[in-house]
């Protein structure tokens, strides 16, 4: 059986490489294809205790597939897993980049949270992203920069991650990624697409060490990136360490140190990196419990929607339905304008968490989705603080995988360099994160009072990732999903939950429902995959669905389905769904 599921993990891989080719690189990652939107969301089924890997690129989940075969745990294979992404997805994600991990421990059945973010350096200031002229930067110059760059996380994080559950040894985890490097990887639809004259296209500016690095590759053809096995390498045999101190660091902070727009990351900010773990944020949602971490990642803001959700029937309107989807962009539109107002990182400004996922304070918020949409402020949630409007800008370029291991521990991890090749440079064969552009350009509102997402020296970005674990009331496994996709992780991630517990669809159908982002005035969605009543209806409510971007997911997941794990893969990108 799973060797079945194998043979049409491949043969589903082949499609979904054909159908895709040839998308033109422009500031956003390549469009999809009609025949991309109508592909089937790619799923596998295995028995529980098999394990299951779902990433976006199938060299990667073979890479964490070979890691359980030997008995490796689902951390082990997340480690193998995203050393291989960097290799073959470094538009996305990479050893210069951050990341949060969701871990489900079987045993203990405690759900605890990782947060590989990265910091900004100890001499940034509010004015990180001022011009001279006192203005932000445009934002391009803001991330084509060595201002962006902030002290990487995730090699870090997924170092504390091994030590609490680590079973192969480290030093065994970087081998695929190692030997894919030195021979070649396979290059892949959304690499090629960023090639050759296209190189200028992520993000509409110049990457000048990517471009050089890339040249002009096509769909299917090998390339190899030598310094890139020699880090893995040093990372394998010395331990995260070699990444933090020493030469791979100095590297990075000479490159920082750059211009144009020199950033002021030093080698000792980079070696005082510290990731951080914690219980993760659980909320109870109908006879659910959803975990994710807390802030300053999107977990606080799926827990608003969710929270405003429960108290609605949206459960009876399925996904044919106007209704159903009314209720899921209202309750995302009231959601956005809270926790775009009040969520920033914790170790350095009040959020209001317990103000904001309060019951009663959510009932309320939820009373105010009428009978047609409405322009919606932020609330004022128990414990707020005075907080000026936000102004910050995210744009696409980032991962979501889950892996679910043989004792059955389960990792949802969403990882990101931010915007497509992060800052656009390269160091050691990988690529520098532009993460500090997660903060808000412009720091402060008119009256000068700073918002909650401003530069501060040592301080995490807000991000939208929210990296999501399900379980039932006793604690049980039920799921793990999450999705790239910047400020729209947060409604992907939430069409997959109502999907999959409240219109209780299986989990591969919950992943294709069409995306709705519903975020200020504004409403973008996959206009086409809605039925033709439900736009119309829509817009009897006063919601214009809208084309355009902010609507290309990479949702993976995996849920328990009948006694089996059923994996999906998104059919708008090109990962797979694969077990052991
Ligand atoms: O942390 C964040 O929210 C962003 N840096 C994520 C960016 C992203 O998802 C781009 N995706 N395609």
């Amino acid at each position: 059986m799973v060797e079945a599921m194998k043979t049409f993990s491949r043969l589903a891989l082949l499609t979904a490489t054909v159908l895709l080719a040839a998308g033109p690189a422009s500031s956003q990652p390549p469009a999809q294809t009609a025949a991309a939107q109508t592909a089937p969301t790619q799923t596998a089924s295995a028995p529980l205790g098999s394990g299951m890997v779902a990433a976006a690129n199938p060299q990667a989940v073979e890479a964490g597939l070979k890691v359980l075969r030997d008995g490796g745990s689902a951390i082990d294979a997340a480690i193998a897993v995203q050393a291989v992404l960097g290799l073959v997805e470094p538009q996305s994600s990479g050893l210069g980049g951050g990341a949060f991990l969701t871990y489900y421990d079987a045993k203990t059945r405690e759900v605890t949270a990782y947060d590989g973010r990265e910091t900004a350096p100890a001499a940034a200031t509010p004015d990180l992203f001022l011009g001279p002229d006192g203005k932000p930067l445009p934002f391009v110059e803001a991330v084509r920069s060595g201002r962006s760059t902030g002290a990487p996380g995730v090699v870090a994080m997924l170092a504390l991650a091994h030590r609490d559950h680590g079973v192969r040894p480290w030093n065994s985890l970087f081998d695929e990624a190692e030997r894919l490097a030195r021979d070649g990887f396979v290059v892949g639809q959304r690499l090629a697409a960023y090639s050759g004259a296209n190189a200028a296209g992520a993000r509409g500016a110049p990457a000048p060490d990517v471009a050089a690095y890339l040249g002009q590759v096509k769909t299917g053809e090998r390339l190899k990136n030598p310094a890139y096995a020699q880090t893995v390498r040093r990372i394998a045999d010395e331990g995260a360490r070699a990444f933090y101190e020493g030469e791979i660091a100095q590297a990075i902070a000479a490159r920082v140190a750059q211009g144009p727009n020199p950033g002021a990351l030093t080698a000792a900010d980079i070696a005082g990196y510290q990731p951080q773990k914690g219980p993760a944020l659980c909320r109870p949602y109908r006879v659910y419990i959803v975990c994710a971490p807390s802030a300053p990642s999107g977990g606080p803001g799926v827990m608003i929607a969710l929270g405003m959700l429960e108290t609605t029937d949206i459960a009876a309107h399925g996904p044919t339905q106007a209704q159903g989807w009314y209720l899921f962009a209202e309750a995302s539109r009231l959601m956005y304008a809270d926790r775009d107002r009040y969520i920033g990182d914790p170790a350095f400004v009040a959020v209001p968490l317990a103000g904001l996922l309060d019951p009663a304070y959510l009932k309320s918020r939820a009373a105010l989705i009428g009978a047609r949409s409405e322009p919606r402020t932020p609330g004022l949630p128990m414990g707020v603080p005075a907080r000026a409007p936000d102004a910050t800008a995210e744009v696409p370029g980032t991962s979501h995988f889950v892996i679910v291991d043989k004792a059955g521990d389960a990792v949802s991890m969403t990882t990101t360099v931010e915007g497509p090749f992060g800052s656009g440079r390269m160091v050691e064969g990988f690529v520098l994160n532009n993460q500090l552009t997660d903060f808000s350009l412009n720091p402060r509102d008119e009256t000068g009072a700073l918002v909650a997402n401003a530069p501060a020296p040592g301080k995490r970005p807000r991000s939208s990732m929210a990296p999501l674990i399900v379980l039932d009331r006793q604690g049980r496994f039920v799921a793990a999903i999450g999705s790239p996709g910047g400020n729209a992780i947060l409604a992907y991630n939430l069409k997959t939950v109502v999907g999959l517990l409240d219109w209780k669809l299986p989990i591969d159908q919950a992943v294709a429902l069409p995306n709705l982002v519903a975020r200020g005035p504004n409403t973008a969605a996959e206009v086409s995959k809605f039925p033709p009543k439900v736009v119309e209806d829509l817009a009897a409510k006063g919601i214009i669905l809208r084309p355009g971007a902010g609507e290309d997911s990479g949702l993976h997941a995996i849920a328990v389905r009948n006694g089996r794990l059923t994996g999906a893969a998104d059919p708008r990108r090109e990962g797979i769904a694969s077990a052991p």
